[in-house]
């Protein structure tokens, strides 16, 4: 069976890439939420239409209202009852694309260069969505069936923190319930190195808004009495951390559960050149952060407080004397294990109150919250993976956090209860979210045959 699927795999690549470069034309970015903006459901659409195409069942897109996007679902649940049961989860919603003047080919133009599929999304995530309808479809076409019983759950929604698959999976627990998870959704150490995710960082996301004076004045006739508001929401800012990085909010890493011994052990012997990273891959003069902590630990499992974006006053061409009545800033911080969402979110929003200086008021919304989480290896479905990476890309798998966040892995824990394998074939230099995102080609054709491996290794398991 799994032959047969691999040849399908090797003489199909260039129809494989042809079909992602139409899902990648569709300008999916699920921030924008107008109601005349059917991108995202387009993308679904394109979904559902590859899902019926390779021959999975009981295909479904799922809209809640018409201010969410929409989830698809589908199964194939014929490999027998004493097979494991794998559910597949990844995106197909975008970040937005700006500043889109710094893409080098249009970011829903895709263009190969050197290797690489550049456009808005090839890595993050509808490469990798791909990805699983391939493997998925090497089986179904070659021998009509396949190794494992599979279900589907895709959503629009990931990269604006929407709630539709949370609740849709709290109210679907049963017919979601499976053997294992595979979250298709993170990337690689380096190139070469298969990577499961050991953990990820939650994320806070919160608004702080400032008003100074009731309407935006002369900042001639009033500058020197008149409060500004940007000026405020820069005092704010500032006091929220130390110049190294250290956040200021009381207690905030005192609830912190350290990485265990065997982690940082792990995570010390990873090839890493600080001087390389600071200046190749970020292009910075120089890394900020408490220097007692490796660059590792401090990305992958301490908390972050960062500013997002700031808006205010004018910053447009030309020039503008104006004192600013309102100013603006997207905050947002990434938590560890240890770390109660709710009760970090409370403590911002008092430290903020406390911080506001007398001449302004703020006031803080809390958009999203969801904790950290990490992941047991020791299980069968991540040695399956392992086995899997080794068998086609002829390396050892590492085991590292990821600092990013995936909201929904931790509900797949908690309510399915079920392995959560956290993997992907992004490179370093993927670029996501950012412009120029790019998947590495000889990554996406390795990536097919790697979760071909993996579907074909829990085969031989039994439920
Ligand atoms: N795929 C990323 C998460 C990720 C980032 C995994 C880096 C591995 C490495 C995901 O699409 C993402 O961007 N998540 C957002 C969460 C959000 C917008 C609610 C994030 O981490 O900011
Ligand atoms: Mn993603
Ligand atoms: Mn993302």
């Amino acid at each position: 069976m799994f032959a047969n699927a691999r040849a399908y795999w090797q003489s199909g690549k260039d129809k494989f890439l042809a079909d992602l470069m139409k899902f990648l034309q569709i300008p999916s970015i699920s921030a924008n939420r107008e109601l005349d903006d059917i991108s995202v459901m387009q993308a679904a659409q394109f979904v559902v239409k590859q899902l019926n195409e390779i021959g999975m069942q009981n295909v479904k897109l799922h809209t809640a209202s018409l201010l969410e996007h929409p989830l698809v679902t589908a199964d194939w649940l014929h490999a027998g009852s004493d097979k494991p049961t794998v559910l597949l989860y990844a995106h197909f919603d975008v970040q937005p694309v700006d500043p889109v003047h710094l893409w080098k080919s249009g970011p829903f133009r895709p263009e190969v260069r050197d290797g690489k599929l550049f456009a808005r999304g090839a890595a993050d995530d509808k490469g990798q969505l791909f990805i699983l309808l391939k493997a998925l479809e090497g089986f179904l076409k070659t021998s009509g069936k396949l190794p494992v019983n599979i279900k589907v759950l895709f959503e629009g929604e990931e990269e604006s923190g929407g709630e539709h698959i949370a609740r849709y999976l709290k109210a679907n627990s049963a017919a979601l319930k499976a053997d294992a998870v595979l979250v298709l959704d993170s990337g690689m150490y380096a190139p070469g190195m298969p990577t499961i995710a050991t953990g990820l960082r939650g994320l806070i996301c919160a608004k702080v808004n400032v008003q100074g004076a009731a309407g935006d004045l002369h900042s001639g006739e009033h500058g020197g009495a008149a409060p500004n508001a940007a000026q405020g929401l820069a005092e704010i800012l500032t006091a929220l951390k130390t110049p190294t990085g250290r956040v200021r909010i009381p207690g905030f890493y005192k609830q912190v559960i350290a990485p265990t011994k065997l982690e940082l052990a792990s995570w010390a012997k990873l090839p890493f050149d600080e001087e390389q990273y600071c200046r190749q891959e970020l292009g910075a003069p120089a890394l900020i952060g408490d220097k007692r902590y490796s660059v590792a630990r401090r990305r992958w499992a301490l908390p972050t407080l960062e500013v997002n974006g700031i808006a205010g006053g004018y910053a447009g061409e030309g020039f503008k004397t104006v004192i600013p009545a309102s100013a603006s800033a997207n905050v947002s911080m990434r938590l560890v294990p240890g770390m109660d969402p709710e009760k970090v979110a409370a403590d911002f929003v008092a430290f903020v109150k406390r911080v506001t200086p007398p001449h302004v008021r703020s006031e803080v919304e809390i958009i999203s919250q969801a904790p950290a989480m990490v992941v047991d290896t020791a299980n069968p479905y991540i040695q399956a993976a392992a086995d899997a990476f080794k068998q086609i890309f002829n390396a050892e798998t590492v085991y590292v956090r990821v600092g990013g966040s995936i909201p929904i892995a931790a509900d797949f824990q908690a309510v399915l209860g079920a392995p959560v394998l956290i993997t992907g074939f992004t490179l370093p230099d993927c670029n996501l979210h950012a412009p120029n995102e790019n998947l590495d080609l000889a990554n996406f054709y390795a990536g097919i045959e790697t979760i071909g491996a993996y579907f074909a290794n829990v085969g031989k398991m039994r439920s």
